[in-house]
């Protein structure tokens, strides 16, 4: 007998919540769930034991890179009860061994691990300090918590290295400020699934939020941005991020925005505008401007020890340059034949100095539209540019604007809190493919988002997603796996006090005739046509807790019935509506989904799926309409 769709739901549903809803069917041992690691590892042998933690494991690790991954396994087991020595490798009986490879292997790179969990012991392998960590990082997560008295993790057998050397995050700290206690945080989970950038935008037209001591003014009328928040870090304060960013292997790479976004700069000091308007926020290309941000960047420099400073470069409107004579002079001196070419001048000038003080510059794409220095690392942001910057043969990092701008809605704007662009969902950043670049970024841009609970409300579980599509081989990637892990992080998560959105619920249908139809503009609804009379609904969701719904039109509440098990609607009487949502066991709801079903026969035409995920499969990023209601 063909597997029917239902049948293939019952086995996601087991897979997605073996733990955590009750058993769908009982005929069958429900099916394993794959090693719930986040990203997924590149090479994995499962073993068929376990092995059993003591009470008191031995870490045996030498050098001063072993002991700290071997300090950090120590911290995580002791939160689990256990009571942990890291001791010398040599010492006897080690119950996990640190070992930093004398003879590199190649394929590792600085960043891959070899992680070997025996019945009678674990073994580390890297060739350096960052693949140790990501080691324990996997680790931790394979251990994530005790199911009995004693603690136990699966035999396994991993190699694992990543695929993009620069796996990036942003924050927005200039249209609403964040404290140093929230900064840490946000690098603390990005650590947690192995990004390794960490893009801190210090500077735009609402606030200027860096101490910059030659140039006390910036952070006295340049911190309060229009909004009038204000907030800056000291020079004390990055340096401790710096640290914090450094133990977890995570490159800080700070952007002070040139030569437009400069509207705080220019509150502070205005002689560096060109004087054209009243409210200034492009500089003006002075001799007096360069030494002001070879200043500025002087000391970026000297507190920021990474490879790569950013010096913006996006949305750079030529008219304040237009009436100013200081402009003209500097076309007519350069050869510079347009304005972008004099914003390309800019981005020479800072590019260059940065290389005599040992850094790359990364820039946004518009500095494409000028020739600037190789050196030159370009980050593409707009639809399509990620491909034209490939084409420029530079390093590129791809951040596009559609699925991987976590400031955009993650589903239906009824149910989000308000945002300035279109959608992400967390299966668009999912399905997100950069190709042949250097890396891979999303930016998390902070005009709506004013508290901690609401970053990483608008990060989480997107930067999962974000952190599989940057590490693991698109090959390997699945949805339906990643959905399968999902749950035990977003348990990590709520207990680490993250604020994040619960995941939408999926439909399936019973019946190899039903067709799946959009309903125009909505992202949290769909229609269904089925050929037969009753139909059985399976409901799937990668989430913790517990599945609700109804079938009477109304909005699922904590009281409503429990998903258990598929169940049969009847569709002689017009139709029915299911709708469900996720609740965590605190209460908290998710977002309601919705599926009108019907009963009749449809042809496959376009516009039509023959799943509901499919239907979100096609769905492409930013077709954002605002909504009309459920239907
Ligand atoms: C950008 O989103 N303006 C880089």
């Amino acid at each position: 007998m063909r597997p029917s769709r239902l049948a293939n739901a019952l086995v996601r549903a087991a897979a997605l919540s073996a733990a955590l809803l009750p058993a769908v069917s009982s005929a069958a041992p429900p099916p394993q769930p794959p090693l719930a690691v986040i990203p997924l590892p590149r090479e994995i042998a499962t073993g068929e034991r376990v092995y059993e933690w003591g009470a008191e494991p031995r870490l045996g690790a030498d050098s001063a890179d072993e002991r700290a991954a071997a300090a950090t396994l120590a911290d995580h087991l002791r939160s689990l009860g256990l009571r942990p020595a890291v001791v010398a490798r040599s010492a006897a009986g080690s119950d996990v061994t640190f070992v930093t490879l004398v003879r590199a292997d190649g394929v590792l790179g600085s960043e891959g691990y070899a992680l070997r969990v025996g019945a009678s012991g674990v073994t580390i392998e890297a060739n350096a300090a960052a693949g140790l960590a990501n080691a324990v990082r996997t680790l931790v997560q394979l251990t994530a918590r005790r199911a009995g008295p004693v603690l136990q993790t699966q035999t396994v057998s991993i190699r694992d290295w990543p695929r993009y050397r620069w796996r990036g995050i942003h924050l927005d700290v200039s249209r609403h400020f964040f404290p140093v206690a929230t900064v840490e945080r946000y690098i603390d989970v990005a650590a947690r699934y192995k990004l390794n950038v960490f893009h801190w935008h210090l500077t735009d037209d609402e606030g200027w939020r860096i101490e910059i001591k030659s140039h006390p003014l910036l952070t006295r009328a340049g911190s309060c941005g229009a909004q009038r928040e204000c907030g800056y870090y000291t020079q004390a304060e990055i340096a401790e991020v710096v640290r914090y960013a450094a133990q977890r292997h995570v490159t800080i790479v700070p952007e002070i925005e040139v030569p437009g976004h400069a509207g705080a700069a220019l509150a502070a000091y205005p002689e560096l505008s060109c004087g054209a308007v009243a409210v200034p926020k492009v500089y003006c290309p002075t001799e007096r401007t360069f030494r002001f941000l070879e200043d500025v960047l002087a000391e970026i420099v000297a507190l920021f020890p990474g490879p790569y400073v950013h010096i913006g470069g996006d949305e750079v409107s030529s008219r304040e340059w237009r009436s100013s004579a200081a402009v003209a002079e500097l076309m007519r001196r350069e050869r510079l034949s347009s304005y972008a070419a004099v914003q390309g001048y800019v981005t020479m000038r800072l590019a260059r100095f940065l290389e005599r003080n040992g850094r790359r510059a990364v820039a946004w794409d518009e500095v494409l539209a000028a020739p600037v220095p190789a050196s030159v690392v370009v980050m593409a942001w707009r639809g399509g540019m990620t491909d034209v910057a490939r084409r420029s043969g530079r390093d590129v990092v791809a951040s596009p604007d559609g699925p991987l701008y976590f400031d955009a809605y993650q589903g239906d704007s009824a149910q989000e809190p308000p945002t300035m662009r279109f959608v992400a969902t967390l299966d668009q950043v999912y399905r997100y493919d950069a190709g042949d670049v250097m890396g891979v970024q999303a930016n998390l841009w902070t005009e709506q988002v004013a508290t901690a609970d609401h970053l990483f409300y608008m990060l989480l579980p997107r930067e999962l997603a974000l952190a599989e599509v940057a590490w693991s081989t698109p090959s390997a990637r699945s949805w339906e796996s990643f959905g399968a892990r999902l749950p035990p992080e977003l348990t990590w998560l709520e207990r680490h006090g993250y604020r994040f959105r619960i995941p939408d619920v999926a439909f399936d249908l019973d019946d190899a005739g039903a067709v799946f139809a959009e309903v125009p503009g909505r992202i949290d609804a769909a229609l269904a046509l089925v050929p037969s009379r009753a139909v059985r609904v399976a409901l799937s969701a990668p989430a913790p807790g517990t599945i609700r719904y109804t079938t009477d039109g109304s909005a699922p509440t904590i009281r409503s019935p429990l998903y258990r098990a598929p169940f049969t609607v009847d569709l002689d009487a017009g139709g029915a509506v299911v709708k469900a949502a996720a609740f965590l066991d605190d209460g908290s709801r998710g977002p309601l989904t919705a599926c009108r079903i019907r009963r009749g026969v449809a042809s496959h035409a376009a516009g039509t799926f023959p799943s509901w995920s499919a239907l979100l499969a096609a769905r492409s990023p930013n077709v954002y309409r605002p909504p009309r209601g459920i239907p």
